[in-house]
């Protein structure tokens, strides 16, 4: 695993986006797995300012985010839809209809998990991932449990992730119990993966993650096996490692 430490999330976010724009120069059609959560927004604040300097174009990439609160409508504003608008695809000049996300209000949601995986085959899969960390080690919304799953899935939330998520909602019982997510398999099937963590809060999950047994039960340890994952954290994330 590639493992780099940094002082800032600004600096982070710099060489995050300076991926994108390698990638988006050698491939300006690319295909993005983008991420919601805290971690990435400094990350989309140095896209939209590379983007507005017009040193890097997004009007021909395609994008397809990890997740989705089942039960939250687009416009929702604690949807995931709703949060990239906000932080990314209202400022750059990427083609609303070239993102994605699965949605959460579908009327089978099973048959949703189906088309969204027929949908990231048939663009070619994902060039770049971006991932971020829960507490607990789910990436996407892959929760810890006794096995991978490969493809887009209808999740249980945790305690702990739903405990993470009440300071977005006003109460607790506002906080959705499901999720749909990409699978493990299909985050393993990216080309290549940029994951962030920052923050001390992280430090014994990462540790477990990267130095522990790849198992389930820590879904983000199965990134020990990808073969192009760039890990960048800040000090406080990499301090047990
Ligand atoms: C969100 C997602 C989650 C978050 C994780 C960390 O799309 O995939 O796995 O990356 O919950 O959230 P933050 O960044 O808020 O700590």
């Amino acid at each position: 695993m590639n493992i780099r430490v940094y002082q800032s999330a600004e600096q982070i976010a710099g060489a995050a986006a300076s991926i994108y724009a390698a990638q988006l120069t050698r491939k300006p059609d690319s295909v993005f797995g983008f991420a919601t959560g805290s971690t990435p927004i400094p990350t989309y604040q140095a896209l939209i300012k590379l983007n507005q300097r017009g040193e890097l174009d997004f009007s021909r990439c395609v994008t397809y985010n990890l997740d989705e609160y089942v039960g939250l409508a687009t416009d929702h504003d604690q949807s995931y839809d709703y949060f990239m608008r906000k932080q990314l695809f209202d400022h750059i000049n990427i083609k609303r209809e070239n993102t994605h996300l699965p949605s959460g209000i579908a009327s089978d949601l099973q048959a949703e998990c189906a088309r969204y995986d027929a949908a990231v085959d048939t663009a070619g899969g994902v060039d770049v991932m971006l991932l971020g960390v829960g507490l607990n080690g789910h990436i996407g919304f892959n929760e810890p449990s006794d096995a991978f799953v490969y493809g887009t899935n209808i999740v249980n939330l945790t305690e702990s992730t739903i405990a993470a998520n009440v300071r977005f909602f006003s109460s607790r019982d506002e906080v959705p119990r499901q999720a749909l997510s990409m699978g493990i398999g299909q985050i393993m099937a990216s080309r290549q993966i940029v994951f962030i963590a920052m923050g001390e809060a992280k430090a014994t999950i990462l540790k477990q993650a990267f130095q522990g047994p790849v198992m389930p039960q820590v879904p983000a340890s199965i990134l020990q096996f990808h073969p192009n994952a760039v890990i960048l954290l800040d000090e406080g994330a990499a301090s047990l490692l």
